[in-house]
């Protein structure tokens, strides 16, 4: 793991969005792994100001999000077909056939989840992995207790989770109990993964996930055994790292 820690959240999002630029640029084909939360709204905006400042294209890309709720239907406003279009897609030149998330509202959630990760497959898997970090551990909705080598399926999420979302919704109850997530096998199977976590919140999730043992207790610590995976942090994510230091000494303030 690559362990970039910056001062302040807007200097680490930054960062992460300029590894997904880079990659970009690189590549302008890249099939991307993307990601919903608090944490992703701000990078989003810096993505959509690079697009405006003619630094990166989405026009050849495509685009897989990790997850979806069950039930939803993509136009509900607490869908995450919703918050993508509102936050990112609406805003940038990714055509709208290149863009997949999970259908949440079918009839049957785990076709539709069998169809989504044959679909990431049949693209040639992903290019570069975007994820947040669950206060519990998850990535994705790949919540505590999770198989670490799953598929796409439909998983039940833990309570941590329904209480850490319900404040997009009208009432704690409205959240839904399940949705459609890559699986953890799926997302390992990416080329390059980049973790971004920001906020004291996150502190004790990161020492765990980078320095704790490898368990489906925090399905993030799996990451351990990804090949090129970039996690970047602020100083208050960062702030319960052993060897924080050492990371430092590596990557000073970041770079
Ligand atoms: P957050 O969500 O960015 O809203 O903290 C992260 C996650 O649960 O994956």
């Amino acid at each position: 793991m690559k362990i970039l820690i910056h001062p302040d959240a807007g200097a680490a999002t930054e960062c992460a969005a300029g590894l997904i630029a880079a990659r970009l640029a690189r590549d302008r084909r890249t099939v991307l792994g993307l990601a919903t939360g608090g944490t992703m709204e701000d990078l989003y905006r810096r993505l959509i100001r690079r697009h405006h400042a003619g630094e990166c294209s989405f026009a050849e890309a495509t685009s897989f999000n990790l997850d979806e709720y069950v039930g939803l239907s993509p136009t509900h406003p607490c869908s995450y077909w919703h918050y993508m279009r509102h936050h990112l897609f609406d805003h940038v030149d990714l055509p709208a056939g290149q863009a997949h998330l999970p259908r949440g509202n079918g009839p049957d959630p785990q076709a539709e989840a069998d169809r989504y990760e044959n679909a990431i497959a049949a693209a040639g898997d992903i290019g570069l992995q975007l994820l947040g970090l669950g206060p519990n551990g998850h990535i994705g909705f790949n919540e505590p207790g999770s198989s670490l080598s799953s598929l796409t399926r439909v998983k039940t999420l833990a309570r941590a989770t329904i209480e850490a979302n319900s404040r997009y919704f009208d009432r704690p109850e409205d959240v839904p109990r399940r949705a459609i997530t890559m699986g953890i096998g799926t997302i390992l199977r990416a080329q390059e993964v980049v973790l971004l976590a920001v906020g004291p919140r996150k502190a004790e999730v990161a020492a765990r996930m980078i320095e704790g043992p490898v368990t489906a207790f925090c399905p993030a610590s799996v990451l351990q055994f990804h090949r090129n995976c970039t996690v970047v942090l602020d100083a208050e994510a960062a702030s319960e790292l052993a060897l924080r230091s050492y990371y430092e000494d590596i990557h000073p303030s970041g770079s």
